[in-house]
C-alpha cells in the first residue's frame, strides 16, 4: 500500500513512523513535511489546502490511501476532493468537519445526541458582551470563565480565567477581529482525550490520553496547542472509557449520520471527567497533537490497514486493536516566546536522536536542522510504567540544544505520583 500523509507536524511524523511499521505499507510520502519526516517519506511541497493540488500529488505518487493530519484542509474540503477523484482518504468531509470547524454546529449535534457538554452562548455583537459575561460569571464553586474563538484557532483562541477583565479583554479582541466568541461554563475534573477511528456509526476507540494545554508547569501561563501528553491513564477505569464511547462518541457519530453529515476519519473527543461523569469540552475532526505522539508508539495493530479500513467502509470487520502494555510520554520542546510569536532560525542539536519527532523544523542549505515554528519537536519516551516513560522522555529532552527553547517538566507527573483521582 502506498500512503500519502498530509501535514507537517510531530503528529504527522508519528503517523509516518507508525505507518512504516505496517507490513502492508510499502511506500510513504508526505506533504509538506519537515526536516525530520524527510528521512521517512518522499517529501512534496504542495498547497495542502487545495483539493486540486492534493489530488494531483496523490495521483502522481500513486497513493492507495491519503491520510490528512491537520484540520484546515479537512474543513476546506480536501477529503471531498480526494473521494470525488476516487482516491481512498482517511479524514472527514467538509460537512462532517464542522464538528471542529464550527463550535455552534458541534453544540447543536451534541444537544440532539443528548450528550453532556458545557452550557454555552455565542456572542457576535460587542454590545452584548458584558451581559453575556455576567451570565457566565463563575458562581460560588465554579472556577472560571471560558472564552473561545468560534472557529479554528489551534488551541490558542481559548482563555480560561477567573479574572473578569482578562475574559472581557480576550472576548473583545476576538470580536474586534471579526471573530464570534463562544462563552462556556467551566467543566471541572481531569481532562481526557479519546481518539476514535470512526466510519459512519462504527466507532473504534484508541487508548485514552491526557494533554497539557498550558505553557508552564503546574498548568500556569497561557493556553497552547498542547505541551505534552501521556498514555494510558492509570487513574481512568476501563468502564469510563466504555461509557465515553457508548454515551458520547457513538451517539454523536449516529447523529452525524442521521443529519447526512456522516463522519469518516478520526473523531477526537476532548472531555472533562466531572463529578457527574464525562462531559465534552470539544470535538476535533483529526488526530490530536501532541497526544498522537504518545498514543501511536503503543499501537501494535497495523495502522495503515486500520485507516484504510475506515476509508473504504470495512472498519466494522477490522480485528480488535492490539496494544503494548507500556506507557508513553510525549514532551513538546517549544521555541522561545511560544505561544506568542516564536523565535525561529536557531540551529538545533540532538534533533536526529531516536524518540525525537519534528514539527517546526527545516533543513538549512548547509545541512543544519533549524527551528521554524512554535512547537519545534516532541520527544517521546516509553517504559513499563509512567515513571520510566517520563524518565526516558526527559532524558531525550535534556539532550537537545535549542537556544531559548522551553518545555514543561511535569508531563504525566501527577498521574505517576497517584495524585489524580475521580
Ligand atoms: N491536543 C490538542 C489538539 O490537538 O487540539
Amino acid at each position: 500500500m502506498r500512503v500519502l500523509v498530509i501535514g507537517s507536524g510531530a503528529r504527522e511524523h508519528a503517523l509516518l513512523l507508525a505507518l512504516g511499521r505496517d507490513p502492508q505499507v510499502d511506500a510513504l510520502a508526505v506533504a509538506p513535511g519537515n526536516a525530520g519526516t524527510a528521512a521517512l517519506a518522499e517529501q512534496y511541497d504542495v498547497d495542502i489546502t487545495s483539493g486540486g493540488e492534493v489530488v494531483g500529488l496523490a495521483r502522481r505518487f500513486g497513493a492507495d490511501l491519503v491520510v490528512i493530519g491537520p484540520e484546515v484542509p479537512l474543513v476546506l474540503g480536501v477529503a471531498d476532493a480526494l473521494r470525488a477523484a476516487g482516491i481512498a482518504c482517511f479524514g472527514p468531509s467538509k460537512d462532517a468537519s464542522r464538528i471542529e470547524g464550527s463550535k455552534a454546529f458541534a453544540k447543536d449535534v451534541m444537544s440532539a445526541a443528548g450528550v453532556r457538554t458545557a452550557r454555552s452562548e455565542i456572542v457576535d455583537n460587542p454590545a452584548h458582551l458584558d451581559a453575556a459575561l455576567d451570565r457566565f460569571g463563575p458562581p460560588a464553586g465554579q472556577q472560571a470563565w471560558v472564552v473561545k474563538d468560534d472557529g479554528l484557532a489551534a488551541g490558542k483562541g481559548v482563555v480560561v480565567t477567573s479574572d473578569r477583565e482578562v475574559a472581557r479583554s480576550h472576548a473583545a479582541s476576538l470580536l474586534d477581529g471579526g471573530h464570534p466568541v463562544l462563552l462556556e461554563s467551566f467543566l471541572d475534573g481531569p481532562e481526557v482525550s479519546l481518539f476514535c477511528v470512526v466510519d459512519g456509526e462504527t466507532v473504534v476507540p484508541l487508548l485514552p490520553a491526557q494533554d497539557f494545554k498550558r505553557v508552564g508547569d503546574g498548568d500556569s501561563g497561557p493556553n497552547t496547542g498542547g505541551m505534552g501528553a501521556y498514555v494510558p491513564l492509570p487513574w481512568l477505569p476501563a468502564d469510563v472509557t466504555r461509557q465515553i464511547v457508548t454515551e458520547i462518541v457513538e451517539p454523536v457519530a449516529a447523529e452525524l449520520v442521521r443529519r447526512g453529515s456522516t463522519f469518516s476519519g478520526l473523531l477526537y473527543a476532548g472531555l472533562a471527567i466531572s463529578s457527574d461523569g464525562p462531559a465534552v469540552v470539544e470535538f476535533n475532526c483529526r488526530f490530536g497533537d501532541p497526544e498522537t505522539q504518545a498514543v501511536l508508539p503503543l499501537l501494535e495493530s497495523p495502522l495503515g490497514q486500520l485507516l484504510f479500513a475506515a476509508a473504504t467502509g470495512t472498519l466494522a470487520e477490522f480485528e480488535e486493536l492490539r496494544w503494548s502494555d507500556d506507557y508513553a510520554v510525549a514532551v513538546v520542546i517549544a521555541a522561545e516566546n511560544y505561544p506568542g510569536r516564536p523565535r525561529t532560525g536557531d540551529v538545533i542539536t540532538g534533533a536526529e536522536a531516536p524518540g525525537v519527532l519534528h514539527a517546526g523544523t527545516a533543513r538549512r542549505e548547509d545541512g543544519a536542522v533549524v527551528s521554524a515554528g512554535g512547537r519545534v519537536l516532541s520527544v517521546v519516551g516509553t517504559g513499563p510504567d509512567l515513571t520510566a516513560a517520563r524518565s526516558a522522555a526527559y532524558a531525550i529532552a535534556d539532550s537537545i540544544r535549542l537556544p531559548g527553547s522551553h518545555f514543561r517538566t511535569d508531563i504525566g507527573l501527577a498521574a505517576a505520583e497517584g495524585r489524580i483521582t475521580l
